[in-house]
């Protein structure tokens, strides 16, 4: 009676989950919580079959089906996998799988990663891809054929290999598509460096690429795919899991890493703890482990429960999310005087860490996710990665909430908060903010940046507090005697601290100019500039010149703009206001695009055609023109976006920057490029794409070579590439010299061009 009440209790609470999930998208517990409830229900269920009820959710499959694609019907019922938690869960179901089966039968097993991803079925008709559909609700799933096409994994053709025997007449594979995390991390770059929001979750952003209309979206998105199943052939005969992995991976397949055989549960069991503590350490966000019967003909025979085949169970890892109270937002400034607001939680236990607070990302997320304070709210904590709030549980509300706004005025200076137009993160504008200054100067001295030993952050907190640096600059001017007064500054630390400063004055160019921390300037960029520019003096004209031009833009322009936005009052067209839009941001929106210098006048013409009526375009010609020609030296730069550029004037022209650049100056930095003299010029003229790890050198070390010899070495493959230098894994550079028809060659090759 007790357990039918239960199942009752159970089925009721998971199908109002169920509903708040699918229906409303709000659901109010998290994935594990949910996971747990269907497990208890799974179980009572298996024991005691007379108790399952057609309305139970183990009778039924969940549906990613939307209305925007046509449907594609799956050859056979697209199954799911019972869940273990626990060595206790695995036992007892090879126990049961043992019971079902004549007595003595050896069961042995593949372990294989369980992918956080999700679910495509791909057909393929004599090698050749035809379908792709998700899971949909298992029968049916949405035609995303256009969308899978343009994931590179996974083969058009197969085999991918033409000694590897002829592919079947035709086969359906499964397999998960996900975003690798260095891809996602990539991706949010991308968003960042041009001022779009930033995607929270992989798994989601994944889902939502895969089901994008236009697939030119999905193909700008590097998503990724791994197989490991064959649903239903014609013309194949696998007798076991393994053989099957391996039938794939000859086709041309990524299949899941680390995917192994294992002769019995025992062995597997022994595998978990150390499976579990790489979790963090791949490549790619896995939820668990699967474990399935190797050979296929038992798996066959021991059949499905609901939709769960019984020879085969995922084995859940302990959620990286939890559910917890947000108490309060603190407020970071950065370096660049960006803000970032973090969570401050009730002390939540996850994956075996107290997390206390949380990214919150930027507000214009916490205002699109209706983030509020005293929400309950779900965090994730996954690797070494900062924990970060996904959303709110919307249902658990009180109605005390409190919408989160950004602060009016900085904490640390007391100045008023701006946000730049067209920007998604809010600024302290104060560059001597005291918080500013000490990221600033905390970042300068850094590893990888000046690299300055002795000088932490409590050091460079109490040199700023006492006054005795206002910037950066102030460093290397720094004396003995303030320095002896600081706490545990002795003689023998102070006079390391001088001589690492001392020693920081004659680091590369390239390195200082990382130092600078300029918004999205990293190492790979400064080493750009630096390869061009021959001295900082030479950032700052050109950076001056750009500017110069664009005052004069801008004054050629703002008759323009005025007339524009009076007469429409507040209904200017959409258009007008983009070409508005342009108009302000020259460098940007215009520059970028009449780089060639080619038939500017007619192509802007025809561009901002909305504004004709409103003053002469032609107008703009000239100066628009005097702004190319200023900028050159930085556009022509290949590698260095619109906002890179934009970023890269901004700090270079402006006088505060200026200031502390010429105190370093006179302090005996390092402003200049080393004279390189040149081991030869056979490499003259031409321009080198790296991709791939090399047999015997680093990047750094080919790319020096290549340089020491006069050629080039540039970050993404073009038609005036000379050559691709692939080593091992090359990554898309490869694929793309190749449809672009751009010789390869590899680490031996290079060596003999130069003769070394
Ligand atoms: S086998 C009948 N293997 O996990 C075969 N599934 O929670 C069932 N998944 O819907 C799938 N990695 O989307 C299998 N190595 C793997 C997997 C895997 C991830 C996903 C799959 C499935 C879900 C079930």
């Amino acid at each position: 009676m007790e357990l039918e009440q239960r199942t009752r209790e159970l089925r009721e609470q998971l199908n109002y989950h169920i509903y708040r999930y699918n229906v409303l998208s709000d659901p109010i517990i998290t994935d594990a919580e949910y996971d747990r409830l269907y497990h208890e229900l799974r179980q009572l269920e298996e024991e005691h079959p007379e108790l399952i009820t057609l309305d139970s959710p183990t009778q039924r499959a969940g549906s990613d089906l939307s209305e925007d694609f046509p449907k594609i019907q799956h050859p056979v019922s697209v199954l799911s996998l019972a869940n273990a938690f626990s060595v206790e869960d695995l036992r007892s179901w090879e126990e049961r799988n043992q019971r079902l089966l004549p007595a003595d039968t050896d069961l042995d097993y593949v372990l294989e990663p369980k992918l956080d991803g999700l679910t495509v079925v791909i057909t393929y008709e004599n090698g050749i891809l035809t379908k792709a559909a998700t899971r949909g609700n298992g029968e049916v799933g949405d035609d995303v054929t256009a969308n899978i096409k343009t994931v590179r994994t996974i083969p058009l053709r197969i085999p991918v290999h033409r000694d590897k025997g002829p592919a079947p007449e035709r086969v359906s594979v499964r397999g998960e598509v996900l975003f690798f995390k260095k891809d996602f991390e990539a991706l949010n770059q991308r968003q960042e460096a041009e001022g779009l929001p930033l995607y929270v979750n992989a798994r989601n952003t994944a889902s939502g690429t895969l089901k994008q209309k236009d697939s030119r979206i999905t193909a700008s998105r590097p998503l990724s795919a791994f197989i490991y199943d064959v649903l239903d052939s014609v013309g194949l005969k696998l007798d076991t899991q393994q053989e099957m992995l391996d039938f794939l991976q000859d086709m041309g397949f990524h299949i899941p890493p680390q995917s192994n055989y294992y002769p019995t549960l025992s062995d597997i069991i022994q595998q978990l703890p150390t499976r579990e503590s790489l979790r963090d350490s791949l490549d790619y966000e896995i939820d668990g482990l699967v474990i399935k019967v190797n050979n296929l003909h038992l798996a066959n025979e021991l059949g499905v429960v609901g939709k769960d085949p019984r020879g085969a169970i995922a084995y859940k890892f302990p959620a990286q999310e939890a559910s917890t109270k947000l108490i309060g937002v603190t407020v970071n400034i950065g370096r660049t005087g960006k803000i970032t607001p973090t969570a401050q939680l009730e002390p939540v236990f996850i994956s075996g860490v107290t997390v206390v607070n949380a990214s919150l990302h930027n507000y214009d997320l916490i205002a699109s996710l209706d983030i509020r304070l005293g929400d309950t709210v779900i965090v994730k904590r996954s690797g070494d990665v900062i924990p970060y709030v996904i959303g709110p549980v919307t249902g658990s509300r009180t109605g005390s909430e409190t919408p989160i706004t950004p602060p009016e005025f900085c904490p640390f200076s007391g100045d008023p908060i701006i946000q730049p137009e067209g920007a998604v993160d809010y600024y302290c504008p104060n560059p001597r903010c005291p918080e500013r200054v000490f990221r600033k100067v905390e970042f300068f001295v850094s590893r990888g940046a000046m690299d300055i030993e002795g000088m932490g952050p409590q050091t460079v907190k109490t040199l700023i507090e006492k006054g005795i640096i206002t910037d950066e600059g102030d460093i290397f001017y720094l004396t003995p005697e303030p320095l002896l007064e600081l706490e545990k500054f002795a003689q023998k630390k102070v006079d390391n601290l001088l001589a690492s400063i001392e020693a920081a004055k004659h680091r590369p160019l390239a390195q200082l100019i990382t130092s600078l921390g300029i918004d999205g300037v990293g190492g790979t960029i400064a080493e750009l500039l630096a390869s061009e520019f021959q001295s900082i003096d030479e950032l700052i004209s050109t950076s001056e010149a750009v500017k110069q031009a664009a005052v004069a833009f801008r004054n050629a322009a703002s008759p323009l703009i005025e007339a524009a936005e009076n007469p429409g009052a507040n209904q200017l067209l959409a258009d007008t206001q983009r070409n508005i839009e342009r108009l302000r941001n020259p460098l940007i929106e215009l520059v970028p695009r009449y780089r060639d210098g080619q038939e500017i006048g007619s192509r802007l013409q025809r561009l901002l055609k909305s504004l004709e009526a409103y003053g002469a375009l032609d107008e703009l010609v000239a100066p628009l023109q005097a702004m190319i020609r200023a900028a050159q030296p930085l556009i022509r730069i290949e590698g260095l976006g619109p906002i890179l550029v934009h970023n890269i004037v901004d700090w270079f022209a402006d006088d505060f920057n200026q200031g502390i650049i010429a105190k370093m100056k006179q302090a005996g930095v390092n402003m200049e490029a080393e004279a390189r003299t040149l081991s030869s010029n056979k490499l003259e003229g031409m321009t080198f794409v790296l991709t791939g790890t090399l047999p015997s050198m680093t990047r750094e070390e080919a790319s020096a070579l290549i340089e020491n010899h006069g050629g080039k070495v540039t970050g993404s493959v073009s038609k005036k590439t000379s050559y691709v230098l692939v080593g091992d894994s090359p990554g898309s550079k490869a694929t793309k010299a190749a449809q672009l028809g751009v010789p390869t060659i590899s680490e031996n090759d290079l060596k003999a061009m130069v003769g070394v």
